[in-house]
């Protein structure tokens, strides 16, 4: 089991993390104030929610299935049990009981997944911290997560489960599949918001951004002036991921021995949310050939080549379902700070022998922290000039994705947005 201690490894399965509001009657766009024309009243402090990234935060399962796919694996289960991040049913054998149970099965008529027959999946802890500062519930470091950023802010003041609160969802899914996930976030903002007497700091991390963002684009601009007072974006992937590529391709193990890539692919192709992550033509050059084989280059114009040349035919669906969710990369318009790491060794393109897909590419290196890329986090830039609030860009030369979240400067950072004006 030391493979399992290497946070490196973890934090490489840690990949790529959002929101849909309607107006209430309430939102008048007016700034919320507690104590206007008062001196001596201390500015509120703002409220945060945590949007955590692809596989940042607890599912948990409960089975009374018709049928299993080893004799060693559970059909029935009395109660819910920790489904991510459970390092124990990540071993032979048990893994498969494991794919069994938190793949999805797309449906092509109605666009959807849904867990297989006999599989309840469910999100623990919205609106609490604990299922995204640990992904673990043992608190293994491994799994450590968003712990060291809310124990600065318990360190500040700040109350777990009050006015720092978190906003996990089920990540396996696009946007377009968590309709009730945005409502909820609307409403607990409104909430968080109301009872501070101020507006809310989101933080979200990897693919939580693209979250938050479809979140903003569709929320009115008074309810954002009344209830947002920034959104702070760490490792955020505007543009997608070119390692998505390698994962659906060959599967991606991420240097974990004992994981057969081959195998854990059937479950990564069948999280609509890897193809959602799929490198993005707005900002992908059209000639980049991202995945090569003997006879094949294929750019961000040959998807639909590419899922038939791998026999994944859905993914090519799943794609066109999810790809409007936020390719406009509409300003979010609220104020913004992007955090990004740099410098790290990060997946750009695949070249495979003769045996694609099922077999393991030679990997071509570019900028990034180690999952996104460079040119994909930087993206926020976009907004510069296009939105009336701020936009910040901030590099972090040397910070891996996830590490980022330990980061004393990213820490610091959060510090001062939340306690300036
Ligand atoms: C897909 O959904 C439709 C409509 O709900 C249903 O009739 C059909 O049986 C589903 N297909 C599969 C393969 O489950
Ligand atoms: C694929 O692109 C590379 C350059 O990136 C080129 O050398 C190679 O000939 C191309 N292969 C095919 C089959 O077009
Ligand atoms: C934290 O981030 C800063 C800024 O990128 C970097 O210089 C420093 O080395 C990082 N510290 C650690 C411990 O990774």
């Amino acid at each position: 089991m030391a493979a399992w201690h290497r946070i490196t490894a973890f934090s490489a399965l840690l990949q790529v993390g959002l929101l849909l509001l309607l107006l209430s009657a309430r939102s008048s766009g007016r700034p919320l104030e507690k104590c206007p024309g008062d001196k001596s009243c201390q500015p509120p402090r703002p409220p945060v929610v945590l949007i955590p990234g692809d596989l940042g935060n607890q599912l948990e399962a409960k089975l009374d299935k018709p049928s299993v796919v080893h004799y060693i694996c559970y059909k029935k289960t009395d109660s819910f049990f920790t489904l991510w991040l459970n390092l124990e049913l990540l071993v032979p054998v048990a893994i498969d009981c494991w794919i069994d149970n938190i793949r999805l099965i797309y449906n092509r008529t109605t666009h959807s997944t849904s867990s297989p027959p006999g599989v309840d999946v469910r999100v623990p802890g919205f609106g609490q911290t604990y299922s995204l500062e640990y992904l673990d519930p043992s608190k293994r470091s491994v799994g450590m997560y968003f712990f060291t950023i809310v124990q600065a802010l318990v360190e500040w003041g700040y109350t777990r489960d009050d006015d720092v609160r978190g906003a996990p969802y089920d990540w396996r899914k696009a946007p377009n599949e968590n309709k009730e996930y945005f409502l909820a976030l609307q409403h607990m903002i409104e909430e968080m918001a109301e009872k501070a007497g101020g507006p809310v700091v989101l933080i979200a991390h990897s693919m939580g951004n693209m979250y938050t963002l479809y979140f903003l684009n569709q929320q009115p601009q008074a309810w954002k002036d009344r209830y947002i007072k920034a959104f702070v974006c760490l490792g955020p992937p505007w543009a997608g991921v070119a390692k998505t590529l390698r994962v659906l391709t060959s599967g991606d193990n991420n240097r974990i021995p004992v994981i057969s890539p081959l195998k854990i692919r059937s479950q990564q192709r069948s999280a609509v949310s890897t193809s959602w992550l799929l490198p993005y033509a707005h900002t992908w050059p059209k000639d980049k050939v991202l995945v090569q084989t003997p006879t094949t280059n294929y750019t961000v114009q040959d998807y639909q080549r590419l899922y038939s040349d791998i026999g994944f035919e859905d993914g090519w669906l799943m794609r066109q379902d999810t790809e409007p969710l936020v390719t406009d990369l509409t300003p979010p318009g609220v104020a913004i700070h992007c955090l990004y790491g740099s410098g790290i060794d990060t997946s750009e393109a695949f070249q495979y022998t003769d045996k694609f897909p099922d077999v393991e590419p030679t990997v071509v290196y570019g900028d990034g922290d180690g999952t996104v890329n460079l040119m994909s986090a930087m993206q926020c830039k976009r907004w510069i000039g296009r939105q009336k609030q701020p936009v910040k860009l901030m590099e972090l030369p040397g910070n891996e994705h996830v590490n980022m979240l330990l980061n004393f400067t990213t820490v610091a950072y959060i510090k001062r947005v939340l306690f300036s004006p």
